[in-house]
């Protein structure tokens, strides 16, 4: 457990499929932190955009954005988009496909950033995405950049998406993976990239496990 009186903010980026979500919601729940999934925000901002039909209307999207409500339920297990539950929503084809050209807009990212900012004045938490560890907390008392092969990537989104009953092939999620990848990495503003001072992570080959325990020791043996 995090020490009380002491506020803790851990960031974690990385691709998608790297593992984020799960290992950053198994160790809120071990160390008693606030979980944010900044890359749920990029999709609800998305599901806006769709449905007000402003896809191709930017300037239109982002007067959307300075006013939308975007907020979290259940340590971040439900997204609220204008009191509206999102959840289901934000992770459709539709929404995959859309997001990344929707977040590499600077005044989107700019909305965004002030709202995260803002949670993690709440209390203690680890906060994951793209840019959590160079951009949103900079300052973060612990960085981790987790990574693997996009094979392994794609591979455990299909597994992901076969549970769910999505009716989609390996091929086709890897390619989406790899064309969020290059997009995610070379955009102008706040690309993905690891922090000169993020630990690494290549999680291939590892459980969920093996990657909460890492992060929980090394968080540990500094508190
Ligand atoms: O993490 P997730 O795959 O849900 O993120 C969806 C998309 O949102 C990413 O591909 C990226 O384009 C965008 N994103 C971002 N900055 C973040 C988190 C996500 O640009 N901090």
């Amino acid at each position: 457990m995090i020490k009380i009186g002491h506020h803790v903010t851990i960031a974690m980026d990385g691709p998608a499929g790297s593992g984020k979500s799960t290992v950053a919601r198994r160790v809120a729940e071990k160390l008693g932190l606030l979980y944010l999934d900044s890359g749920a925000m990029y999709r609800a901002v998305t599901v806006l955009a769709i449905e007000n039909e402003v896809e191709k209307d930017i300037s239109k999207l982002i007067e959307l954005v300075k006013t939308c409500r975007i907020e979290f339920m259940d340590n971040g297990k439900k997204i609220l988009l204008n009191s509206e539950d999102v959840s289901v929503q934000i992770r459709t084809p539709e929404v995959n496909k859309l997001v990344a050209d929707i977040a590499k807009v600077p005044e989107i990212r700019h909305e965004i950033v002030k709202h995260q900012r803002k949670i993690g004045e709440e209390g203690s938490i680890i906060a994951e995405g793209r840019d959590l560890t160079t951009i949103v907390f900079p300052d973060a008392d612990f960085k981790f950049y987790l990574d693997a092969s996009v094979k392994e990537r794609a591979k455990r989104r299909f597994l992901e998406l076969q549970a769910h009953n999505t009716d989609i092939t390996l091929e086709t999620v890897e390619t989406e993976i790899s064309e969020r990848d290059e997009k995610d990495t070379s955009r102008e503003h706040s690309p993905l990239r690891a922090a000169k001072d993020a630990i690494r992570v290549d999680t291939t080959g590892k459980t969920i496990d093996e990657v909460v325990d890492f992060i929980v020791a090394q968080v540990n043996s500094r508190n």
